[in-house]
């Protein structure tokens, strides 16, 4: 499988076999993310993160060092030249004699596709606007196969701003490589796109509610997202929608045991904290194997794994 040289740009690229591969050596990651390595060293990252990012950029820079790599980057692209009216094409064409490879995080969708066309570095898109976020879509199924064995005949509802937020379309296309049935739960109004869906209602069940209650029961896996206030083109829309979804520990009554309930956080109030405490919650596992997840996209990226 070649993975050498590979951009990251949409889940859409990935078949299930090339998945799987990245999910075994992800798990060959796990004694190295405590231990480290320097299989790595004297390679650069460059992390370029024109919106706010907490989990991703540190994560990639973390998994990096991890690996005896180097990192480099801003995180506020206001101090960068971009302030100066710098376009990305011309950002990345320099940054790419700083770094081996470049993890870009931009409002724009299309923006990773654009930049991987101009570099001669790997691009691994670390989020493109409201479109795609394909690393977080990997970490969030190799969550799924570690805490569930498999993917593989699980009911999962995914829940909350289908509309805006991008990881819930990365992931959408990437459970559609499965045997599985998929919930879609939202507000009318943050529906899942139209393009998604159509993907992937030719692949595998696919049911829209605008309710969670009758589906909190039926389900494996409840996947949680933040309403995507900074992309509401205006702000009475957002207030409408604002707060529609809560998970608490009474919404849970009727849960299966083993339901496993995940969030790409950051959360603002869509599940309680009195959650967090229940053996349902993942979410800050899913943390955790975002970095064997980046440590192996990296090592196969710049071929220190084949
Ligand atoms: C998400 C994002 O930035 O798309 N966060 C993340 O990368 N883990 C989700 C969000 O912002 O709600």
């Amino acid at each position: 499988m070649e993975f050498k040289g590979r951009d990251i740009i949409s889940i859409k690229d990935f078949s299930r076999e090339e998945i799987n591969y990245v999910f075994k050596v992800a798990k060959s990651m796990e004694p190295l993310a405590s231990r480290g390595s320097q299989m790595l060293k004297g390679k650069i990252l460059a992390t370029l993160f024109y919106e706010a990012s907490t989990r991703t950029r540190l994560s990639f820079e973390s998994a990096m060092q991890r690996l005896g790599g180097s990192t480099i980057g801003f995180a506020e692209a206001e101090i960068a030249s971009v302030k100066k009216g710098e376009n990305l094409a011309d950002t990345v064409r320099t940054v790419e004699n700083y770094a081996d490879v470049i993890a870009l995080r931009h409002p724009l969708e299309g923006a990773a596709r654009l930049a991987a066309e101009f570099s001669r570095v790997p691009i691994l898109n670390g989020g493109s606007g409201a479109e795609e976020h394909p690393t977080q879509a990997l970490l969030d199924l190799y969550t799924m196969v570690k805490e569930r064995g498999k993917v593989d005949g699980l009911k999962i509802a995914l829940a909350g701003d289908l509309r805006y937020g991008r990881t819930v379309h990365s992931l959408a296309y990437a459970l559609s490589l499965y045997d599985i049935e998929l919930f879609l739960v939202s507000p009318e109004t943050l529906r899942m796109r139209r393009e998604v869906l159509q993907t992937i209602k030719e692949r595998i069940p696919v049911t829209e509610k605008t309710s969670l209650e009758k589906i909190v029961s039926l389900v494996d896996v409840l996947y949680v997202t933040r309403i995507q206030k900074e992309r509401f083109p205006d702000p009475a829309e957002y207030a409408k929608v604002k707060g529609s979804y809560r998970v608490d520990l009474q919404s849970l009554n009727d849960a299966k045991k083993d339901l496993i309930i995940m969030h790409p956080l950051p959360r603002v109030d869509e599940i309680a904290a009195e959650v967090d405490a229940t053996p349902y919650a993942r979410y800050f596992q899913q943390v955790g194997n975002g970095i064997v997840v980046r440590m192996a996209l990296l090592a196969l990226i710049l071929g220190a794994v084949d």
